[in-house]
């Protein structure tokens, strides 16, 4: 019997690129779309023009394509209600509606959440005039963080070290730096330790957590200079004891179990963002979707049948489902325009990805890439390239991502060296 089914995924990232190698090995696939894909997506499924962020026309094109199941990669078109259009055309669609992606477009939905539900996370106040959050600045003083409120790419949170830094961040917020996403603007009490991504399946009763993984948020060594979308990441997370695994689960079945109690069907992935902080693993944000990079270490790792987790999930009949996961470790460097996460150059032609990516254990995942009139590669946004290794040490796969890095270049390419070395050194570099 041929089960294959259509699939259409939104998104044109990194992440998207990882899910759609997942999608297309899986032997229910027929055929892939990626609307609107990128250079890499192209390989494995056909990128189409439409626009992600419209419910309607992505659900025109799922019904005209004879789609059975709809994945959504960003948070834009769940945010803006894609998934509900594709339920109400009767088609399969991992990710939540728009009452569920309020955990990730409104910061303060979901501290208000966590706060019923009795999650922990950062002491805060939200604010909406910039008068009464400078004044709960200078109450809290610094350091302390500063966050606008809605969708803002990753980009809209200073860790502020000086009470001026923090009063330019409010400032900057309300003058509108962040437009409609820095209206309101969350002020949270500044957390410490390492930060740890546990991205978890979800059919909205059934949650199953996937492996650890560590983003490196910082655009420079160090962990210095202004946070990104993600400059590298690596799973399984090996500083992460027992316990704290245990209670980022039973975080994540909780607020589960809260949207459940509120009435929101969440189906899809939910992304726990935490702090292991000496009080033990505190949230510090939730995503509706995927992370990226994230995606790009954990996906690998994942020996299920990724196009039968998310119909089960979609179906509701995740119960049915047990992920297991290769013992092997993953580690991603994440290559650069120079200027990212300010502005940068686009255009600049890309060589040695197919010699980065016949090297055994490697596979290079485009993120800001395109394809040009005369048919080159070349950088089309500031995240342009995930370099993912696997390896069966943590160093083995680290050598091998910054091996596989070397054989790639293209102009202003910029890219962090200590990618997962702390981790390496062992909990005490935290310190
Ligand atoms: P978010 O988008 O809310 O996850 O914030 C992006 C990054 O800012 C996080 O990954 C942390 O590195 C940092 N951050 C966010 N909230 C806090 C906090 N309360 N304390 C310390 N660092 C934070
Ligand atoms: N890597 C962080 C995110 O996906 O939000």
């Amino acid at each position: 019997m041929d089960n294959k089914i259509n699939i259409l995924l939104l998104g044109s990232g990194g992440r998207e690129h990882a899910l759609a190698v997942k999608l297309a090995e899986s032997p229910r696939c027929g055929e892939l779309y990626v609307a609107p894909g990128n250079g890499g997506t192209l390989e494995v499924g056909e990128n189409v023009a439409l626009d992600e962020n419209d419910p309607a026309a992505v659900a025109d094109f799922a019904r005209g394509a004879e789609v059975g199941l709809v994945v959504i990669g960003p948070e834009a078109p769940l945010v803006a209600g894609v998934a509900d259009a594709v339920r109400e055309a009767g088609i399969a669609c991992f990710g939540p509606g728009a009452a569920g992606a309020q955990m990730e477009g409104s910061k303060k939905f979901s501290k208000e959440l966590m706060a019923r539900a009795g999650i922990p996370t950062a002491a805060y106040g939200s604010f909406t005039d910039e008068e009464s959050a400078l004044a709960y600045v200078r109450e809290q003083g610094a350091p302390v963080v500063v966050k606008a409120d809605g969708l803002a790419a990753g980009k809209g949170v200073v860790v502020a070290a000086t009470l001026e830094e923090a009063e330019e961040a409010v400032h900057a917020c309300f003058a509108g730096a962040f437009g409609e996403a820095g209206a309101t603007v969350v002020i949270e009490e500044c957390l410490t330790g390492p930060e740890c991504s546990l991205l978890a399946f979800t059919d909205g009763k059934t949650v199953r957590p996937m492996a650890t993984s560590q983003d490196h948020k910082r655009a420079l060594e160090g962990d210095l200079g202004p946070n990104t979308g993600g400059m590298g990441v690596y799973s399984p997370v090996p500083i992460v004891t027992e316990a704290e695994h245990a209670e980022m689960e039973r975080i994540m079945e909780a607020t589960v179990a809260e949207l459940a109690a509120e009435g929101i069907d969440y189906r899809g992935c939910l992304y726990g963002g935490f702090m292991l902080t000496e009080d033990g693993p505190k949230v510090l944000e939730f995503n509706a979707r995927f992370g990226d990079p994230e995606t790009q270490v954990v996906l690998p790792r994942l020996k299920n049948d990724l196009v039968e987790v998310m119909l089960a999930c979609a179906e509701q009949r995740l119960d049915e489902v047990e992920l297991s996961w290769r013992p092997e470790w993953a580690v991603s460097v994440v290559l650069t325009s120079a200027g990212y996460p300010g502005s940068y150059e686009k255009g600049k032609v890309i060589t040695g990805v197919e010699d980065a990516a016949a090297m055994d254990g490697v596979t290079v995942y485009h993120a800001g890439t395109a394809v040009n009139e005369a048919g080159e590669l070349v950088t089309s946004g500031g995240r342009v390239l995930d370099v993912t290794a696997l390896g069966e040490t943590f160093e083995a796969a680290r050598n091998l991502a910054y091996e596989a890095c070397e054989k790639i270049d293209f102009e202003g390419k910029t890219l962090r060296h200590d990618i997962g070395l702390r981790a390496l050194r062992g909990r005490d570099a935290w310190k």
